[in-house]
């Protein structure tokens, strides 16, 4: 398999993990299982922790900033995937001025396919003037766009298709995403995004402390598939995850390696979902967890108080 077919075939990877976690009860989304059919592997529990950790600590940065900004705002998921928190934040009416999402054409014709078969994805964008394409949608406030994240000039211009207004405050959300492009690359993306918006916010969830042993048994894992983490440099540790966002023109970043994200959840949620499943070996938890982080970083030349958001419940 060609190496980007690799990166692409790790959404797949990801939705099915979702799903999985979903039909086992850990969060709610009756979308997930229309963008990617049931897969025969078991995931163990603390992979679904794993991915319950991730999905809620974005959920709640994310929604703190959409609150902020009263939906005045627009959100760019970059490497969204199959990614279904359009539909969420639709039903929860919480919806922005925009909503874009980027990843490889591959990608999103596959997910512009699934959206115009299933008519519950569909119904919730229909009321507005639809315009699907191969590789793209277009709607009121929905915007899905095939891209390379690389290419900066192709990411300029499929925003200004979709109506994006730089002066508007905008978060981004990477999940999972940067640690397969070149840590220079992902640099470059990350500046182009502070010289063009000045109010802004950014949610990197990836891997960190990837230095360790741990971290050589994932990547040799991942080269057995052709998949290959070209950005890990990034991923040294919480300090490199900031510092990409603070030495590329972000006024400031924060970042918090999973198990310490985990114990900042509603406690009635965690006490919840640890009832899910039994684990027997905490320590395999511990040890995922402390090699993937939740990193955010903002910079804020409107002053709407960006600074305040993190994860406080
Ligand atoms: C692990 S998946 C995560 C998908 C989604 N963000 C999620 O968490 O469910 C990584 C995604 O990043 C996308 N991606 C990686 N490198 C990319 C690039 N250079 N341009 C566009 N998309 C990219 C892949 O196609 C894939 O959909």
């Amino acid at each position: 398999m060609a190496t980007e077919d690799a990166v692409i075939a790790t959404n797949d990877d990801a939705a099915q993990c979702k799903r999985y976690a979903v039909e086992k009860g850990y969060w709610n989304d009756p979308y997930i299982s229309l963008m990617i059919p049931k897969g025969s592997a078991r995931h163990a529990p603390e992979i679904n922790r794993g991915y319950f950790a991730r999905i809620s600590s974005i959920r709640l940065l994310l929604e703190k900033f959409i609150k902020l900004t009263n939906k005045k705002c627009q959100v760019i998921n970059l490497g969204a995937g199959y990614d279904t928190t359009f539909w969420r934040l639709k039903d929860a009416h919480l919806m922005p001025q925009k909503f874009v999402e980027i990843d490889f054409p591959v990608v999103t014709a596959k997910k512009c396919h699934h959206i115009k078969s299933k008519k519950p994805l569909l119904d919730k964008i229909s009321n507005d003037d639809i315009m699907l394409s191969k590789y793209d949608l277009h709607s009121a406030n929905y915007h899905i766009v095939g891209a390379n994240l690389t290419e900066l000039g192709d990411i300029e211009k499929k925003l200004q298709e979709s109506g994006i207004d730089r002066s508007i405050p905008t978060v981004f959300i990477a999940e999972c995403v940067l640690v397969y492009i070149d840590s220079n690359k992902s640099g470059r993306l990350i500046k182009w995004i502070s010289d063009h918006f000045p109010t802004a916010f950014f949610i990197n969830y990836e891997q960190v402390n990837m230095g360790d042993k741990f971290g050589q048994v994932m990547m040799d894992n991942l080269r057995s598939r052709d998949c290959y983490l070209t950005g890990v440099s990034a991923c040294a540790n919480l300090q490199s995850q900031m510092q990409r966002f603070t030495s590329n023109g972000w006024a400031d970043a924060d970042a918090l390696e999973m198990n310490k994200v985990y114990n900042c959840l509603p406690t009635d949620e965690l006490r919840r979902i640890e009832k899910i499943e039994f684990m027997d070996e905490r320590e395999l938890m511990v040890q995922l967890f402390s090699h993937y982080c939740l990193v955010w970083a903002y910079k804020d030349t409107l002053n709407i108080g960006l600074e305040t958001i993190d994860l406080s419940l």
